[in-house]
């Protein structure tokens, strides 16, 4: 089993990093961490070629890499923080550049209509971890949710939603307890 989490905050040792490094903890799986701060992720320019290529995409940056990652992975912990009541942009580029991996033809088909491509992730857990100093995650929850579950099928196991202020993390001892049931929650399902 290998999980992998994804940190969409671009500050090292960020809340939402230190709250995603917790849920893997817990876990006690083998973990992979992507943090996309660290990584050159451009938009998606809506080209179109990853649907008509087999899921090629011609952008040229690390999100090749990520969405070879991601496909090998069997269970997720994706985290990012509140912007302007919502997922960050950096979040935003990477959820639409996983767009590649429906045209694979890795996983079940999505509907009747056959331009939504296929869902590799389908029926893989996975936990969502949002920070926000003081107000408007519950779209960002709601954001990630509509991507990962919605688009992508994963089956979202626990999601954590954590008003930090101008804290650390590391202070916030009810934060870092969810964060470890949330972890245990997703070896839970790994092991099921
Ligand atoms: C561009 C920007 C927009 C933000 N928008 C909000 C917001 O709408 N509501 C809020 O409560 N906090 C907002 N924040 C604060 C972050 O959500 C908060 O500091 C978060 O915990 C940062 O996560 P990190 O430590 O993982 O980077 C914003 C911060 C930035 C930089």
């Amino acid at each position: 089993m290998r999980i992998v989490a994804v940190c969409g905050s671009m500050r090292e040792e960020s809340n939402t990093n230190k709250l995603i490094r917790t849920v893997a903890e817990s876990a006690e799986i083998d973990c992979e961490f992507i943090e996309l701060g660290a990584l050159n992720i451009k938009p998606c320019t809506g080209c179109s070629m990853c649907m008509m290529n087999e899921g090629a995409c011609p952008i040229d940056d690390d999100m090749q890499a990520v969405c070879e990652k991601l496909l090998a992975a069997d269970g997720f912990i994706i985290g990012g923080p509140t912007y302007f009541m919502d997922i960050s942009g950096a979040v935003k580029s990477f959820i639409d550049r996983t767009m590649a991996v429906k045209y694979r033809e890795i996983g079940p088909q999505h509907s009747e209509m056959p331009w939504h491509g296929t869902d590799p992730f389908h029926g893989k857990p996975a936990v969502l971890v949002v920070t926000v100093a003081g107000r408007g995650h519950e779209r960002t929850v709601e954001t990630l949710k509509l991507a990962f579950d919605d688009c992508h099928r994963m089956r979202i196991v626990d999601q954590l939603a954590e008003i930090v202020g101008m804290d650390d993390v590391d202070d916030l001892p009810e934060a870092l307890e969810r964060a470890r049931a949330a972890g245990k929650k997703l070896a839970a399902a790994l092991q099921a």
